[in-house]
């Protein structure tokens, strides 16, 4: 399976939007491949739907999002027709699934990403995320168990650090929100930890010379991510 940093692993898959070659057809953007365990079944629909909502939020973000299934195509279509016509979840209601959701029953995208977890189940894909940036890096991989939902505005938030770190070439702390300090990168030298640390550096605070933040004000970031 890939690890953080490796290129993201090649396939072309038949999917409810049409053929998928990923990642090329997706240069240039930034893109969440997640599976999930089985069309049809509740957590996976409260999932799509909310992924569904959030999917131009993603967009101003220039991410997409593509889901896998080891189910067939007809039943792909067959489930975002019962989402959209009969689903209601958290008041939302006639949901259409727009990003593509791709046949794996070969299962040859699970097995090239890891998703099979044989101690999990030997015949599904546990609900695994990769985020995958412009240059078709692997930049995070996140897995649940089948039983728990996953946490979407996390994944919306790790986009916007990955970006964030990107953009500003700095680091993010525990539970960063936009708006929020940001982590400098650490000194290189005695000289540079002593200027810091004596408060020299414009901006730069510092708790010791290893941990130091500055401002970084929410709609710097969101000027600068949204425009790409
Ligand atoms: C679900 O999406 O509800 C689900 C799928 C597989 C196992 C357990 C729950």
């Amino acid at each position: 399976m890939p690890r953080i940093s490796d290129p993201a692993p090649e396939f072309v898959g038949q999917s409810t939007q049409g053929t998928v070659n990923f990642p090329s057809d997706y240069a240039g953007k930034w893109v969440i491949l997640f599976s999930h365990p089985a069309d049809f079944t509740p957590v996976c629909t409260s999932e799509f739907m909310t992924f569904a909502m959030m999917t131009e939020e993603f967009r101003k973000y220039n991410t997409e999002l593509v889901g896998v299934s080891v189910d067939g195509l007809h039943s792909h279509i067959a489930w975002l027709r019962t989402i959209r016509d009969n689903m209601d979840f958290r008041g939302w209601k006639n949901v259409d699934v727009t990003f593509p959701l791709i046949d794996d029953v070969s299962m040859q995208v699970s097995q090239k990403y890891g998703m099979i977890m044989p101690g999990e189940s030997e015949t599904s894909a546990v609900r695994a995320v990769f985020i995958i940036d412009p240059a078709g890096k692997v930049r995070t991989i996140l897995y649940y168990p089948l039983s728990t939902g996953r946490n979407f505005d996390e994944i919306l938030r790790v986009v916007k650090a990955l970006q964030t770190t990107d953009e500003f070439g700095v680091a993010t702390p525990a539970d960063w929100r936009p708006g929020e300090r940001v982590i400098v990168p650490p000194a290189g030298t005695m000289d540079v930890a002593e200027k810091r640390m004596s408060g020299q550096e414009d901006g730069v605070e510092c708790a010791d010379w290893f941990f130091c933040t500055k401002e970084l004000p929410e709609d710097t970031i969101e000027n600068a991510l949204q425009k790409k």
